[in-house]
């Protein structure tokens, strides 16, 4: 089976990108991580790219022109998916108009519920019966695009955010690949 090359776009712990390299590594997974972009010299996720020797980009998005750099790597990697797991930037109509390749996204609701940020404190405040994330192809509206795979788990009354958020993270685990293996089972 011939992977196909992937990127994953990260701005804090990594977490799913930490997932989605062990998941990489199952023979018939369908992709290889061959590309980590990352806007925050900080982000914890970095660590997971290094130790795993995958090739990193360090942007610094106050910079103009900066989205020309990692479409650039893009094309040196030859990369034809984009993950954004955590990725706190969004993508500017340009570049989704220059990658004419895959690029989805995971956020940490049941979409269209709760788009945008803060998602766990609005979950409560709304008393939600039950929360989860999705996984979506990205479009040019914030959280919006295609749906490809969602999970969800009940609340229980003295949930609070980080253990939603804990929660939440767990089904990540489950949806991104999830959605991946979706993506290419017929391809
Ligand atoms: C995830 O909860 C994702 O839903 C959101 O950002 C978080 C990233 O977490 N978009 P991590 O960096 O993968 O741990």
């Amino acid at each position: 089976m011939v992977k196909k090359r992937a990127s994953i776009f990260i701005s804090g712990k990594g977490s799913n990108l930490k997932n989605l390299i062990k998941k990489s590594r199952e023979y018939n997974f369908p992709i290889s991580i061959n590309l980590v972009v990352c806007n925050n010299p900080n982000s914890e996720g970095i660590l997971h790219a290094k130790k795993n020797s995958i090739p990193l980009l360090i942007i610094d998005t106050k910079k103009r022109n900066f989205e020309n750099k990692i479409l650039l790597y893009l094309k040196k990697y030859k990369i034809s998916l984009i993950c954004l797991a955590g990725y706190m930037k969004i993508l500017s109509k340009k570049f989704l108009n220059n990658y004419k390749k895959i690029i989805i996204n995971i956020h940490p609701s049941l979409l269209p519920k709760f788009k945008g940020l803060n998602t766990f404190s609005r979950i409560l405040e709304n008393k939600e019966i039950k929360t989860g994330c999705t996984v979506h192809y990205v479009s040019e509206k914030l959280d919006d695009g295609n749906i490809i795979s969602q999970k969800y788990f009940y609340i229980n009354k003295n949930d609070n955010e980080i253990i939603i958020k804990r929660k939440t993270q767990i089904q990540e685990y489950l949806a991104f690949p999830e959605a991946i293996i979706k993506i290419y089972r017929y391809n």
